[in-house]
């Protein structure tokens, strides 16, 4: 279902300690990659509510990504580990709001990860692009709406 004059529109939550600073690495070192992502940075990959994902996908996101510090290294000790326990949980509640759960991607990315976080962008961006354009939550809106 791609459409070749599709650009996907991808939010990606990221840490302010690993993931933001290692993206910041790859602007300052002139790395290139698809510009199809937009950061909204947060304290801790722990901070980031499940609400936030399906208020980015309710807002026209066609997939997001989260991002952050690698296991063993949050600057809050454990907020990646309660992050990923958090996922579990929450592919649960993608199934039941109609969200296609593979539209969401994790990595972990450290402040020395320039180069990672050029490769995860540009293999977020093609495989949300061959997917197609994000219409489910809409259309699931607009049932409940009509239906009361
Ligand atoms: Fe980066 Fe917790 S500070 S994941």
């Amino acid at each position: 279902m791609s459409d070749s004059s599709f650009e996907p529109k991808i939010v990606a939550f990221v840490c302010n300690w690993c993931t933001y600073t290692g993206a910041d690495l790859a602007g300052t070192s002139r790395m290139k990659y698809q510009s199809n992502v937009r950061m909204i940075r947060l304290p801790c990959t722990g901070r980031i509510d499940p609400m936030f994902i399906i208020k980015a996908f309710e807002s026209g996101a066609d997939g997001v990504l989260v991002s952050g510090c690698h296991p063993g290294d949050c600057h809050y000790t454990a907020g990646n580990y309660h992050a990923r326990r958090r996922w579990i949980l929450f592919r649960q509640l993608l199934k039941f709001v109609g969200i296609d759960e593979s539209r969401v991607f994790f990595s972990w990315v450290s402040a020395s990860e320039g180069k990672k976080w050029v490769d995860v962008i540009n293999e977020v961006t093609d495989t949300v692009r061959s997917k197609g354009p994000f219409t489910n939550y809409q259309k699931l809106n607009k049932e409940f709406t009509i239906n009361g």
